[in-house]
């Protein structure tokens, strides 16, 4: 048979409310609900090319051929449309991040989320985006959230992530602030269900964390910034409070992450438009609004342990890219609502 292409380009999440821990109903549905900001200036482009001639799957991640959990975590995204379609074809997946993987900025996020969408071509399942969601969000749940552009959320063991404005409702933009590269401790799974096992915190987090994510969709609903800045800053220190107390300890925050947060809660003491989140990376992202967004970033490329500053604003839905020319030029040929 003849191979088949598909091509995918999807923009990484920021939660702004925060999901950590899985549900005991198993299939990786989420513990706690979670709402993200989609960000137009994290992504990645991904292309399944299905081949006969091939015994296994074979993936490259920015050049680099994965092996192990990496390359495993692929082919069982993979496996779901060979059961679907009863086609055994294995594939040659390429994928590239336009960010530094790994490293809490949400690769797996926009990876699972592209290649759902590139595999649904090449497979012409035609599946449709909340079906996509659902496969994304096995993989890596945050990745079912990337299926959708603007303000998404994905509710507490819910299978799909939903719409719940689009980025125009409320025009935030993210700068995220990449503290200093440093080997990740433990990925975000791993991470999840130590702290669950361990941290005597979990339960008061699952418990408090549905009225945060609660104030927090009304704060972006109402486009009030306080309201979803201290929502949002109260998120990440639960859920890192909860990591912290995990014995042995899940410490992603280095110190200029923790400057970074003293500095901007008394900015926005001082007025400014400025909030913090980190996941489970060093990591600091800061919401503000595009007329602050220049201001910021001058100001976080000159902090101390910031190696490099990224300034995004709401991003699209994951979306099908043309089958001609090279990955990453291509352009946009189809958006999933
Ligand atoms: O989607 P996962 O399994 O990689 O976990 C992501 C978890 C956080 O990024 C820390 C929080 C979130 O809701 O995105």
């Amino acid at each position: 048979m003849k191979p088949r292409k598909g091509r995918a380009e999807a923009c990484a999440n920021i939660a702004l409310a925060k999901y950590w821990g899985k549900s005991p109903r198993g299939d990786n549905l989420t513990a706690t609900s979670s709402l993200s900001l989609t960000l137009d200036n994290l992504r990645t482009r991904t292309e399944v090319l299905l081949d006969d001639s091939l015994s296994e799957d074979e993936v490259v991640l920015s050049g680099t051929a994965l092996t192990g959990r990496g390359r495993e975590r692929v082919t069982a995204l993979l496996d779901r449309f060979r059961s679907l379609t009863g086609r055994k074809v294995f594939a040659h997946v390429t994928t590239e991040n336009d960010f530094p993987t790994a490293a809490g900025l949400a690769s797996s996020a926009s990876g699972f989320a592209a290649l759902s969408v590139a595999a649904d071509a090449a497979f012409q399942t035609s599946l449709g985006a909340a079906r996509l969601s659902s496969i994304a969000r096995r993989s890596s749940a945050s990745a079912g959230r990337s299926l959708y552009g603007g303000y998404v959320e994905l509710r507490r063991e819910a299978d799909t992530a939903s719409v719940v404005v689009p980025g125009t409702h409320f025009p935030l933009s993210m700068v995220v602030a990449v503290v200093t590269a440093q080997e990740k401790p433990i990925s975000s799974t791993g991470g999840m269900l130590h702290t669950e096992k361990t941290s005597p915190y979990y339960p008061a987090w699952v418990d408090v964390s549905e009225s945060v994510f609660e104030s927090v969709k009304v704060g972006i609903v109402e486009r009030d910034f306080e309201r979803v800045a201290n929502g949002m800053e109260h998120s990440a220190r639960l859920m890192h409070a909860t990591m912290m107390t995990s014995v042995p300890p899940v410490i992603y925050l280095r110190g200029a992450t923790v400057e970074l947060m003293h500095e901007v809660a008394a900015r926005r003491g001082r007025g400014e438009p400025v909030a913090y989140t980190m996941d489970a990376g060093p990591n600091v992202k800061i919401l503000t609004t595009p007329e602050h967004e220049a201001t910021l970033g001058a100001w976080l490329g000159g902090f101390p342990g910031v190696s490099n500053v990224i300034v995004c604003r709401s991003g699209p839905a994951a979306a099908v890219l043309s089958t001609d020319g090279s990955l990453g030029t291509a352009a946009r040929a189809e958006e999933l609502q």
